[in-house]
């Protein structure tokens, strides 16, 4: 999601964790975002204003009557804002909103916000559960609020339970989800990213150079969007994305049971993974050792199943299987004889081989063909981007 002249309203009450928030304004903001800060007197206890005036590079209203340079400040707030965060939300908030009341600067401009709202609750366990907080809540909800589950651990009264803030970029993540649109709701998303492991012994492997960025993207992207994703993984060194169903998995061989496994009833199926067409025949059982082997040692490697295609060949015709294919020469001929080979509706066709794109950059650069005949060249870009335009291609052809 671009944030670029987007205007975010952060809200900020008076918890312990209002310090997080001050993170949060500093995400938006790195995103693109125009940031105005609205708080209340009691969050001003915890951090100035000055720090949220300083990073957000506007004036912070606090005083609904000695802040504002005209009368209708926090109108202008409210009718301008495209999204809102309240973090963290407390107790206070909680039920001020739920009732519509308006004595400060915070509630009075919620009273006039018609953008989404996404409410962070932040407070002691014992207060969290307490019922008339979890009334409010659902107030809030049945009103439309988005309410952000607070984490569970230890809290800053020492309490354990549930209350603790999320990590600022947990929130923003799920704060962009929220204002995504959700295309590929109702639709289940099989994605395989990463490199494939073939033991050669205990300690040594067959593999290659895939980081799992561009598959991880992909199923971020898909989770954003509304759909249900289950990700099939080699070996990486990433963060399972929020939302996503996250399976790991060592060699060909699992990951040809997890994606058969999971085949039915998927939708879409995106196999990215960089799989190993060969494995050691016989691996050993030790390290092998080399004193056991003179100047020069043979490794017999075999075939590895071609889960693409054997997905292929078994999918219905309601599923649509898009690969990739990672060129080093050729790529045009080498991706259209894939497609045909494997049985696929698209493929992405990258050159591999060069720093920017392909293997583990944070940029990747691919023509997709599709099964019709058509083709689209995307320019070099963010994989993060690019997940997103495969998709739009993807609903495009599935209608
Ligand atoms: O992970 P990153 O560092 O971000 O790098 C991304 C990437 C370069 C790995 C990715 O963009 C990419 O190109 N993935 C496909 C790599 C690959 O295995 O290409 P291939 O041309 O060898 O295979 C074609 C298709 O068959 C792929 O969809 C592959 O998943 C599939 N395949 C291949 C062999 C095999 N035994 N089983 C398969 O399913």
């Amino acid at each position: 999601m671009n944030f670029k002249n987007k205007n975010i309203l952060l809200g900020v009450t008076g918890g312990i964790a209002a310090y997080k928030a001050v993170e949060l304004l500093r995400l938006l903001k790195k995103a693109g975002a125009n940031v105005n800060v609205v708080m209340t007197h009691s969050a001003k206890k915890f951090v100035g204003r000055t720090t949220f005036e300083v990073l957000s590079e506007n004036k912070v209203l606090l005083d609904l009557f000695s802040d504002t340079e005209s009368s209708v400040t926090h109108i202008d707030l409210a009718t301008n804002a495209h999204a809102v965060l309240i973090a963290p939300a407390t107790a206070n908030i909680i039920a001020k909103l739920a009732q519509g009341i308006a004595d400060d600067a915070l509630t009075t401009t919620m009273l006039a916000v018609t953008s989404p709202v996404m409410i962070c609750p932040s407070m002691n366990s014992d207060m969290y559960a307490n019922i008339r907080v979890q009334r409010n809540l659902d107030i809030l909800e049945e009103d439309g609020f988005n309410i952000l589950d607070p984490d569970s651990g230890v809290l800053a009264c020492k309490s354990v339970g549930a209350g603790r803030l999320p990590d600022p970029w947990f929130i923003f993540d799920r704060f962009e989800a929220m204002l995504v649109k959700k295309d590929l709701k109702n639709k289940k998303i099989l994605i395989s990213a990463g490199p494939t492991v073939e033991a050669i012994d205990p300690v040594r492997f067959v593999s290659n150079h895939s980081s799992g960025k561009m598959g991880y993207a992909i199923a971020q992207a898909a989770e954003k969007r509304g759909g249900q994703v289950t990700m099939v993984s080699g070996p990486v060194s990433l963060d399972p994305p929020v939302g996503v169903e996250c399976i790991d998995v060592v060699s060909c061989e699992e990951m040809a049971q997890q994606m058969l496994s999971h085949l039915p009833g998927s939708d879409i199926i995106i196999k990215v993974a960089a799989v190993a067409d060969y494995k050691p025949v016989d691996p050993a059982d030790n390290k092998i050792k080399k004193k056991d082997h003179g100047k020069n040692i043979a490794i017999s490697l075999i075939e590895n199943p071609d889960i693409i295609k054997l997905i292929g060949a078994k999918k219905t015709k309601e599923q649509f299987l898009v690969g990739f294919a990672a060129e080093t020469n050729d790529l045009e001929k080498n991706a259209l004889l894939k497609i045909k080979k494997k049985n696929l509706d698209m493929i992405a066709a990258n050159l591999v081989g060069s720093s920017d794109s392909g293997f583990k950059a944070d940029t990747n650069k691919v023509k997709l063909f599709s099964r019709d005949g058509s083709s689209l060249d995307i320019p070099l870009m963010e994989k993060s981007k690019l997940a997103n335009i495969l998709l739009d291609h993807i609903i495009e052809k599935i209608g």
